[in-house]
């Protein structure tokens, strides 16, 4: 169980609501889920200037859409869970351009102006949680970012804190001693292909830290289809993605789910709100296996992706090489028109001024 609460006291679901990739239907998708029950929420901040937030409409996480709506609805703030993260640049550099760079001198105060920015965006004055999502910012300067979320907490702005798609539970482990209650959430993939062996929820469960997941149900497909997850969905009366929700949530996982649809909303409400009765031990184990089978299955597909993304990218090159060779193509035939036509001048004016010449004389002999 999960030991973060709202400000009301209220403990936190045991699934959160990701409002990410849902572009500018996410106010709507919101609105839905909040009718529907859920009361926390995963946001993120993508664009640190207003000016160039324009810009950033192509990205997926619409903070400023998320704000629409809790600014909308009837539930009470100290009700619900908000949660938001502050996007570090190398976050930012695979989508160069458009995505602006962040504002300010480094990556400290652009954290901060990003926790301010997110708190207009999202019309409140506190966040429940807020996350850094830096996956190449180094210790050193992560050990700064970290002690500006202890102070953000001292200042009352914000009630927990945490970090995003942390690689190495070595990294976690010196993070966590270097800046003592910075880290109380841990925002990872599933199946982290840089945790195979998943020590990083291992390391949250024995350290009190609260472990969000996403790709949670994505990265899970030969898990929900496994014959093993389908009885025992057929026997409790649940879906094969229930049974698997329920098993994260069991393993104190908190996953992230970001579903659109009702039937989806509603299935994972009834794990959400802790109403699907507890998988037993055997159970337990069976998937636990089936986790690792999904890890190993993922690091192949990872490197098969990258291979096939390493062609992808000689095809590219090759593609480049191709334009430029029809560039250099069309330049030569642009200058070769380009003196053909001076010639052609060339011999008008050459034709003209004979012409001239000669109804010159003409006259003069008339
Ligand atoms: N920190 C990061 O770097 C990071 C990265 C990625 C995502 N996130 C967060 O994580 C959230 C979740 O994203 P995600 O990529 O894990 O996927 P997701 O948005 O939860 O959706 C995954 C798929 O699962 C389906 N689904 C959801 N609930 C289901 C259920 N109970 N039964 C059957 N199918 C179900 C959805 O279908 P329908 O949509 O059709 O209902 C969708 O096709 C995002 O919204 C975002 O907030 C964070």
């Amino acid at each position: 169980m999960s030991r973060l609460s709202t400000v009301s006291g209220k403990q936190i679901q045991n699934i959160i609501y990701g409002t990410g990739y849902k572009r500018w239907r996410t106010a709507r998708l919101l609105n839905e889920a909040l009718a529907l029950g859920y009361r926390s929420i995963d946001s993120a901040n993508w664009s640190m200037s207003r000016s160039l937030s324009l810009l950033t409409l192509v990205k997926n996480s619409f903070e400023t859409y998320v704000g629409l709506s809790l600014s909308q609805t009837t539930i009470p703030r100290e009700d619900l869970f908000v949660q938001s993260k502050f996007v570090s640049q190398p976050h930012h550099t695979p989508f160069n351009p458009p995505y602006p760079p962040y504002e300010g001198q480094n990556a400290e105060e652009a954290c901060h102006l990003s926790f301010l920015r997110s708190l207009e965006n999202l019309k409140t004055m506190y966040l429940d949680a807020f996350l850094v999502n830096a996956p190449e910012i180094t210790g050193d300067s992560m050990v700064a970012l970290l002690n500006l979320l202890v102070r953000l907490k001292a200042e009352k702005r914000v009630r927990y804190t945490g970090l995003c798609n942390i690689a190495s539970v070595d990294t976690l482990s010196y993070l966590h001693e270097a800046v003592p209650g910075a880290i109380q959430i841990v925002q990872n993939p599933l199946h982290s292909p840089w945790d195979p062996e998943y020590k990083i929820p291992r390391y949250c469960r024995e350290n009190g830290i609260q472990y969000n997941t996403f790709y949670t149900l994505t990265g899970s497909d030969r898990i929900v289809r496994n014959p093993t997850t389908e009885s025992i969905a057929e026997e409790r009366t649940i879906t094969a993605q229930q049974v698997f929700l329920q098993y994260c949530v069991q393993s104190q996982i908190t996953p992230l789910v970001g579903a659109r649809s009702q039937k989806n909303l509603l299935s994972s409400l009834a794990i959400a709100n802790g109403e699907v009765d507890p998988l037993p031990n055997e159970d337990m184990k069976a998937l636990s296996r089936l986790m690792a089978e999904q890890s190993v299955i993922n690091r192949y597909r990872g490197a098969t992706l990258l291979e096939r993304q390493m062609k992808q990218l000689k095809k590219e090159k090759g593609r480049e090489k191709m334009r430029s060779d029809q560039a250099r193509f069309l330049q030569d035939a642009l200058a070769e028109r380009e003196r053909g036509e001076q010639e052609v001048v060339q011999k008008a004016k050459e034709r003209a001024k004979k012409l001239a010449d000669q109804l010159r004389e003409e006259n003069v002999s008339v």
